[in-house]
């Protein structure tokens, strides 16, 4: 008996460590991280900006593609070479973002924890792509002037 728990004990301590893929996040808890990134960002369907820019559409596109934000010139130069947030490129840039800009403008320290960064990736991917903005609900037709 004793020796079949101890059999199941190393069995579930073997259990694999790797980080887990973006896919595998958790896109809730990523939201949840995200409360640290929205002193500077926004991430909506909206055309604003913020103290950085404005995330939506982020994943698979170039570096520093958004319209209407003045990126740094570290930035726009990974765009131009063709540097893509996808998953590896996103993890490197969030964990120390000035060891992949260092002339970046981007103030922010990094996440260090492991977990975090690939639910927060995940939070990032499902927004890639928000939905427009609902159109303003049509006006009521004018009433006749002085009826
Ligand atoms: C103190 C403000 C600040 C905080 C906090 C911050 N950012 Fe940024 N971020 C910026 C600025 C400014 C830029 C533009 C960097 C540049 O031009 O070099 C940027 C750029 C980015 C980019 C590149 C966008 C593009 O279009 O190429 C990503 C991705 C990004 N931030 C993600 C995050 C995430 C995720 C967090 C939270 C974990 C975060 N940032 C926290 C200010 C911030």
């Amino acid at each position: 008996m004793r020796l079949s728990a101890i059999v199941i004990a190393a069995a579930l301590s073997a259990a694999p460590l790797f980080p887990a893929a973006a896919q595998d996040g958790d896109a809730e808890a990523g939201r949840r991280v995200f409360a640290q990134c929205r002193a500077c960002h926004i991430i909506d369907a909206s055309a604003r900006n913020n103290v950085g820019p404005n995330l939506a559409g982020l994943w698979g596109r170039r570096a520093a593609q958004r319209e209407g934000f003045r990126y740094s010139a570290n930035l726009t130069q990974l765009g131009a070479s063709g540097h893509e947030w996808n998953e590896a490129n996103l993890r490197a840039y969030l964990t120390d973002p000035k060891a992949v800009a260092p002339q970046g403008s981007m103030a922010f320290a990094g996440i260090r924890n492991p977990e975090q960064l690939t639910n927060l990736i995940a939070y990032l991917r499902t927004n890639a792509n928000p939905l427009p903005l609902p159109a303003p609900a049509s006006a009521p037709a004018a009433a006749p002037a002085g009826g």
